[in-house]
């Protein structure tokens, strides 16, 4: 028996934002950004919500999967930027693709939100809960970056990915392995104060509601430099402690997707490992780092230009705010 992965899926916002662009906005330069993240452009929602671009990339992942909605049992959306507290996104796509017999909830782990939430599912399916699982990553990160603030604002793009997993009695392929981390952040190097709940309530108001209100930061901050130390050990721990668990090494791998959230950050880990960067899948280019979503839009467009044949081995790795961090690895 093995956990397949059946089907893929993305969506991207329409507007895509230029490095150009965003000179005009802080004080940058599409040179500092290229050589500095790899970024060329990203896109960004001017009206596609982290729900509907989350159904839509759910969609296509099922038509790739050749499944009906209503065959889905169970549906997680990895995201830290929904809209809203509650309904929470996995129930709008419920809804919005009409997978009525499944049971819906969200994952929030930051970057790490797609590796989370695809760890749940498998061991839910590998439990016999469960024949089968929707998993979508989906970031409106554009809401929660401070557009002022340039160490943040070149960085993120929105979009979505999605796949489709299911349990199949025959056959070698599907996950052998998944490995998830959390290491502490009291320092806070990547941080988003709610949006939500950081109001006072009338019993805890000693200063006055508006003063307290304005205290709360809404966007997203990040200690750049402590977190692309994090990031380019974690990756490469992850990857390494994953593929140890299935019993392979790196070269056992045809295609690495990893989290993009700097193209630097996937030099180093091939480096490390000492693989080529052709083994890596990267769309950081045109997408921006796109948190939870990143790893499956790569392995979604790795598979759309066919870089992954039947009986391959690829590996996803991701790591964010937390700070959360795993590997998984599978057969196709
Ligand atoms: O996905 C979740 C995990 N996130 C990550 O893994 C992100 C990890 N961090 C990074 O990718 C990088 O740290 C950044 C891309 C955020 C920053 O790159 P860096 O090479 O670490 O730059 P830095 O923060 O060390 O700054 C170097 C210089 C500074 O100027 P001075 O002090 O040397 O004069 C910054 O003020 O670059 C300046 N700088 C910029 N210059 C032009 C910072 N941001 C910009 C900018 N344009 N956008």
């Amino acid at each position: 028996m093995s956990i397949r992965i059946m089907g893929t899926g993305s969506a991207l916002p329409g507007r895509v934002v230029e490095n150009r662009e965003l000179e005009g906005m802080v004080d940058t330069s599409d040179e500092w950004i290229r050589e500095r993240t790899g970024i060329g452009s990203r896109h960004v929602s001017t009206g596609e919500t982290v729900a509907s671009l989350a159904a839509e990339a759910c969609g296509r992942a099922l038509a790739d999967a050749g499944r009906q909605a209503e065959e889905v049992e169970l549906i997680l959306a990895a995201t830290c930027s929904p809209e809203e507290a509650a309904p929470c996104v996995a129930c709008r796509i419920q809804s919005e693709i009409g997978a009525g017999n499944a049971v819906a909830f969200d994952v929030n782990a930051a970057c790490a939100g797609f590796l989370f939430a695809l760890h749940t599912a498998w061991a839910y399916v590998e439990a016999g809960i469960y024949r089968n699982a929707l998993i979508a990553g989906s970031e409106v990160l554009s809401k929660l970056v401070d557009w002022e603030d340039r160490a943040t604002c070149i960085l993120f793009g929105d979009g979505a990915g999605a796949v489709v997993l299911e349990w199949r009695d025959e056959g070698d392929a599907g996950i052998l392995s998944s490995y998830m981390e959390n290491s502490d952040d009291t320092e806070r190097t990547l941080w988003c104060d709610s949006a939500f709940t950081a109001r006072t309530v009338p019993f805890d108001a000693e200063q006055g509601l508006p003063e307290a209100d304005a205290a709360c930061d809404p966007y997203m901050r990040m200690a750049g430099q402590a977190v692309f130390k994090f990031a380019t050990a974690a990756m490469v721990r992850c990857t390494e402690e994953a593929l140890a668990r299935a019993q392979l090494s790196v070269d056992d791998v045809a295609l690495f997707a990893p989290h993009q959230a700097n193209e630097r950050i996937i030099r180093y880990a091939a480096k490390k490992m000492d693989l080529p960067l052709e083994r890596f899948q990267i769309i950081i280019d045109h997408v921006g780092n796109v948190s939870g979503a990143s790893a499956l839009i790569a392995l979604n467009e790795a598979l759309c230009e066919g870089k992954l044949k039947q009986g391959d081995v690829a590996c996803m790795a991701g790591f964010g705010g937390g700070l959360t961090a795993g590997a998984c690895v599978f057969r196709i």
